[in-house]
């Protein structure tokens, strides 16, 4: 029988982070030739993720420019993935997420009447500008996907709710879990030697990562006052802040935050750096999807960095807290389970209410039965209660 071949179009790091199981796995599969194509909207960031998950592109559109635009990357990426897409006529195209990679991506495929695999359909905030410009690429992505791979079952409704058709969509976990699974150790050992010598006995350790279009400017400038509030507050806390690449993000942070005492600004940390960092974190606060979805599954209690967010689950599950972005609202928050240890332990619980660590399997059984080579589908993830 012929092999199914699957194009897998990636752009950033948490598309990188998220596909890799995935696109390792489709690798192992003898009825599959999986094919991966890069955008390359971000460079730096994305090229880290796939040298330590031991990714090779077949192409690689390599467009990411010093603050582009969102126009420049839809623009190129349209252009650029038509050509990969005319070249090697995939029977089905895999995108991931919300970005703008994604969402060309899906366009890209639909204009060729190739079919889309959605990995982590159905996230919804229903507020079209939050996140901006995320919330709507998920939408265009669900309208022309044919496959619907939802994380859970709040996003099978969200995408219910739409009107989709039930036998298309499917509950698989995230694979985001899948990925986390492979990288904290407990014995690891840093790469930064800062981060190799620090002791995370002594300090409570406040770990942060900002970067949404969104927050970008005076919300921004709100978290780092809040941060710088909190380390003046709690003197026994050190704070890392792993600083995205994106310049609009470094220009605050390192405006605010730079040359405390008991701050270090790193550059954005390898995933199994960043992910055994988590696991040694006492509090996150960020407004990242990803980190969101990593956090209950280490037990690390979540501020969420945002007003809105589509991944309610941890709220539900206790585990993560919406903080907005003023100062105050943060401060009060994250001054609640700094001092209240029974808050804060009620908080600090393993949930996993994203994933088991089989989404990639799931994945690509649904995509087997999709093409007649699989005869059952695969059970759904259901989530177990926390610990
Ligand atoms: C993008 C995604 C966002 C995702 C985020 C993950 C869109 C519209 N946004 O946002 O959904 O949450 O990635 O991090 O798709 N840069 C570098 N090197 C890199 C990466 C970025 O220098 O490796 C700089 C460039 O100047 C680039 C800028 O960051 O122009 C912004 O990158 P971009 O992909 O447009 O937006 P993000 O905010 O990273
Ligand atoms: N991450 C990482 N290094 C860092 C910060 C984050 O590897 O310094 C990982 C994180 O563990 C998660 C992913 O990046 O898997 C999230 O990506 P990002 O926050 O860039 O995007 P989002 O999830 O908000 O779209």
């Amino acid at each position: 029988m012929q092999e199914l071949k699957i194009l897998s179009i990636v752009g950033t790091r948490p598309e990188g982070i998220k596909m890799a199981p995935l696109i390792r796995l489709l690798e192992k599969t003898a009825e599959i030739n999986s094919v991966l194509c890069l955008t390359a909207q971000h460079r730096e960031m994305l090229d880290q993720v796939l040298s330590l998950f031991k990714i090779q592109p077949r192409y690689d559109l390599n467009l990411m420019k010093e603050s582009q635009s969102l126009t420049h990357i839809t623009a190129r990426a349209l252009e650029g993935l038509e050509k990969i897409i005319l070249q090697e006529k995939p029977q089905m195209v895999l995108v991931q997420g919300d970005t703008t990679t994604t969402m060309a991506g899906s366009l890209a495929a639909f204009y060729h009447k190739i079919p889309v695999g959605h990995v982590e359909a159905g996230l919804r905030t229903w507020d079209k500008y939050a996140p901006f410009p995320e919330e709507i690429n998920r939408r265009i992505n669900s309208v022309i996907a044919e496959l619907h791979f939802a994380p859970t079952d709040i996003s099978r409704q969200n995408l219910l709710r739409e009107g989709l058709p039930a036998e298309k969509i499917f509950v698989t976990g995230n694979t985001v879990i899948d990925a986390l699974k492979t990288t904290v150790q407990p014995g690891f050992v840093f790469d930064d030697p800062f981060l190799r010598e620090f002791d995370f006995n002594s300090s409570r350790v406040l770990l942060v990562e900002a970067h949404r279009r969104e927050n970008l400017g005076r919300p921004l400038q709100e978290i780092c006052f809040a941060l710088r509030d909190l380390l003046q507050a709690f003197p026994d806390t050190f704070l890392f802040f792993p600083v995205h690449k994106n310049p609009a993000v470094r220009s605050t942070v390192y405006q605010y935050l730079e040359g405390h005492p008991r701050a270090r600004l790193l550059e954005p940390l390898d995933a199994f750096s960043f992910h055994n960092l988590m696991a040694r974190s006492y509090l996150i606060l960020t407004d990242s999807g990803g980190i969101q979805e990593e956090a209950p599954a280490l037990g690390r209690p979540v501020l969420v960095l945002r007003d809105v967010t589509e991944r309610p689950e941890a709220l539900a599950a206790g585990t993560a807290l919406l903080a907005g972005t003023s100062r105050e609202s943060i401060v009060e928050m994250a001054s609640g389970l700094l001092r209240d240890s029974s808050a804060y332990a009620a908080m600090a619980r393993a949930a996993n209410p994203y994933g088991d660590g089989m989404a990639s399997e799931r994945i690509r059984d649904i995509i087997l039965h999709y093409f007649g080579r699989r005869r059952s589908l695969p059970e759904p993830f259901s989530p177990v209660s926390p610990n």
